[in-house]
């Protein structure tokens, strides 16, 4: 059987370590392309000499020429500029959208067939111009956020609880930026909402910590952004499509009336398979979350019809 062929855009910290998870999970032959002359062949070189010691046949070359891409089965995007300290997702638009647009040219160009998972901030505007640009279906471009920030609030709400992380499921929807919104009524342990587990207080802190988490690692490293976990979220998305496994994600998902919201990319939780989005999922949200939701994806319609005039 043909291997699957994974091209990731970018091979800065998020894609050289989603390149790296892909090829050691052994889930596809691996494509690092990067604008800068051999650094994706630097990578790629040292992770193959990784391979007799990690014991895995997937194979990983780097390249600066969009033909070797070509017929690629997934493509993650993760091509652009990082937050520094204090610039907020939304200060990326300008830089990240002449990155964006272009790239998804490149790629679509070499690779019709191939599922689009957009990575680059801000995500939900950068995944909506990619499906602009790209001509695609909007079901084969989806964005990767709602995995990483339900995972920052299962890590949160296991501390919190001095709980296994195992039996946490968590869920944030929404854009990724300080309006996301984690949704208490379906984080669960072991299939108990939070609600019934935590003090409100304690609950709006966690919701808090969450909606910075990434600004709390930027805080941190001060020179980049996250990209442990955000690599093995992307990761996680590659894996569902890759496997077919029709497996319910948080992502970012072009809407057509689902939530009460239309024309715009936001989290919510859908399935994802071999065709990319099969469906989105719609569940009952209190009031207070679906206020919140639609406040969420104002904000990312706003910058979506901007970020068309930026390219
Ligand atoms: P990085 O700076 O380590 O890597 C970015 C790479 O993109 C660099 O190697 C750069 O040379 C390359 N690049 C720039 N222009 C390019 C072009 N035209 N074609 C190909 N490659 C190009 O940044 P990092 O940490 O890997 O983050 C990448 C992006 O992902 C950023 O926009 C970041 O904000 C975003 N991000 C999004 C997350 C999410 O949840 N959606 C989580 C973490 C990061
Ligand atoms: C994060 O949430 C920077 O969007 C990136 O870590």
């Amino acid at each position: 059987m043909a291997k699957n062929k994974v091209t990731v855009v970018g091979a800065g910290n998020v894609g050289a370590t989603a390149a790296q998870r892909i090829v050691e999970k052994q889930l596809a032959d691996v494509v690092l392309i990067d604008i800068v002359e051999g650094l994706p062949q630097g990578k790629a070189l040292d992770m193959m000499q990784s391979a007799s010691t990690e014991g895995f046949d997937t194979e990983i070359i780097g390249t600066n020429d969009y033909a070797d891409t070509a017929g690629s089965d997934v493509v993650v995007i993760t091509a652009g500029i990082a937050r520094k300290p204090g610039m907020s997702r939304d200060d990326l638009l300008s830089t990240n959208a002449k990155i964006v647009g272009s790239v998804t040219k490149q790629v679509v160009a070499n690779s019709p067939n191939a599922i689009i998972v957009v990575v680059s901030n801000p995500l939900d505007v950068m995944t909506f111009l990619s499906w602009k640009e790209s001509g695609l279906d909007h079901k084969r471009v989806v964005g990767m956020a709602g995995v990483l920030d339900s995972s920052r609030y299962a890590m949160f709400i296991s501390e919190a609880l001095n709980c296994s992380i195992k039996d946490v499921r968590a869920m944030v929807l929404g854009g990724h930026g300080d309006t996301m919104v984690p949704v208490p009524e379906y984080s669960t342990v072991n299939g108990v909402s939070i609600n019934q587990l935590l003090p409100a207080d304690k609950i709006e802190e966690i919701n808090t910590r969450t909606q910075h988490g990434g600004a709390e690692i930027v805080k941190h490293l001060k020179t980049g952004s996250a990209y442990y976990a955000p690599s093995a979220s992307a990761v996680a998305m590659v894996e569902a499509i890759l496997l077919d496994s029709d497996r319910i994600l948080p992502v970012c998902a072009y809407l057509q009336g689902e939530y009460g919201l239309s024309d715009v990319y936001c989290g919510v939780p859908a399935a994802l398979g071999k065709d990319g989005i099969s469906r989105v999922i719609e569940i009952d949200l209190s009031d207070a979350s679906k206020k919140a939701l639609h406040s969420s994806a104002d904000q990312v319609r706003e910058l979506s019809e901007k970020v068309l005039t930026l390219v």
